[in-house]
């Protein structure tokens, strides 16, 4: 118990001096983030965790949907933090007595394959937004995570690319239209943040979509161009993301005490495109891993896949997600980027942020 109390006072003297007010973060959302949460749920059907994902920087499967780290990664370590474990990992170890309480550092509950919409993907097993939310919400109830530290976190959601992209899949035939939809899609969100700001978060990051209809899966539905990337699906994301801002325009007045940012991760990822070398890509159309049609036919890894020689130099490793080195890119605008990539504040103003007494009540 002593010791406990030392080493906090230690790390609260550290960060003081450092300058670093956030010593967690709290991350939801799908395989943009999934640090293995899907790997430790047996009875879900969307994995990555098997050779050759990770092979790059972990340098084995971690159920991480890429060859190495995500974004949440990259933020965590230039915040100084270890990475956060995946929350059924956390839930495991403390069944089995490795761990003792949950990790101070943050948990991630992303599921891969998850959208805003509780019903995408549930036929994988997926662990829907909703639920993640509930996860995190009995922590709280639970008295797993000091409400203090929670206020200092760092909030992150990205989720909404696999509503998006199943709205075009012809095993999910639509009853809406697209703008009905993204509303549907929107109203998710808000009651996301509805309820972790109840719970206490303050300082909100939500991340916009991806170019999603440029993925390399888009091969595999019929009728979707292959020459150029899939505009509906795109035009769908934008409106999205458009309200997503909006969202978090209104989130200071909606909530006191509460600050949130905007990752503008569609147009960074756009400007890797448009100049693909001045980014050091030479592909930024095909998975680097995978089989077919823009390597987009077969997850990477299963039968038949074939792997570049430098996966740094695609802009995509598998038929949906972004390599290592893409995810770094865009994890450096978020930290310390312009407007151009978040706004109002980057996340590294945001994580210096220290929040008054008024904003803990
Ligand atoms: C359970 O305990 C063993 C050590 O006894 C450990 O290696 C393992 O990672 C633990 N956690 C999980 C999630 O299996
Ligand atoms: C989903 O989980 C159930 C058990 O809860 C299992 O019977 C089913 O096979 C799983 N679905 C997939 C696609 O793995
Ligand atoms: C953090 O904020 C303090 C003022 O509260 C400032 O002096 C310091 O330079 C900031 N550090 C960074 C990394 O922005």
């Amino acid at each position: 118990m002593e010791k406990t109390l030392i080493f906090f006072l230690l790390l609260n003297f550290l960060s003081s001096v450092l300058g670093c007010k956030v010593s967690s973060i709290y991350v939801f959302g799908d395989s943009i983030f999934d640090a293995g949460n899907n790997h430790y749920n047996k009875y879900c059907a969307a994995q990555a965790d098997f050779p050759p994902y990770g092979s790059t920087f972990f340098h084995r499967p971690t159920g991480r949907f890429t060859n190495g780290r995500t974004v949440v990664d990259f933020l965590s370590q230039f915040l100084g933090l270890p990475l956060q474990k995946p929350f059924l990992e956390a839930q495991l170890d403390i069944i089995n007595g490795t761990l003792k309480n949950y990790p101070s550092n943050g948990i991630n509950f992303a599921s891969a394959g998850s959208g805003v919409l509780s019903t995408t993907n549930k036929d994988l097993n997926v662990t829907s937004l909703q639920t993640q939310l509930q996860q995190f919400k009995s922590l709280i109830e639970q008295n797993h995570l000091d409400k203090k530290v929670v206020k200092q976190s760092l909030f992150f959601l990205e989720s909404g690319s696999n509503d998006a992209f199943n709205y075009f899949s012809p095993f999910d035939a639509p009853t809406l239209s697209p703008d009905a939809y993204v509303q549907e899609m929107l109203k998710q969100v808000g009651n996301f943040v509805d309820q972790i700001y109840e719970l206490g978060a303050r300082k909100i990051a939500l991340f916009s979509l991806g170019p999603v209809g440029c993925v390399p899966a888009r091969a595999l539905l019929p009728g979707a161009p292959t020459d150029k990337c899939n505009g509906k699906m795109n035009k769908m994301v934008k409106n999205f993301n458009m309200g997503l801002e909006n969202l978090v325009k209104a989130i200071p007045s909606k909530y006191p005490g509460a600050i949130a940012v905007y990752g503008a991760v569609y147009k960074t990822v756009q400007l890797f495109r448009a100049n693909p070398s001045q980014y050091g890509f030479n592909d930024v159309t095909n998975a680097c891993c995978g089989y077919g049609t823009l390597g987009g036919m077969v997850q990477c890894g299963k039968e038949g896949y074939t792997i570049c020689p430098k996966p740094d130099r695609n802009l995509f490793w598998d038929y949906f997600h972004p390599s290592e080195r893409t995810y770094k890119l865009i994890s450096k605008a978020l930290w310390s980027g312009g407007r151009t990539s978040i706004r109002p504040i980057n996340l590294k103003t945001l994580a210096n942020i220290t929040l008054s007494e008024q904003q803990y009540s």
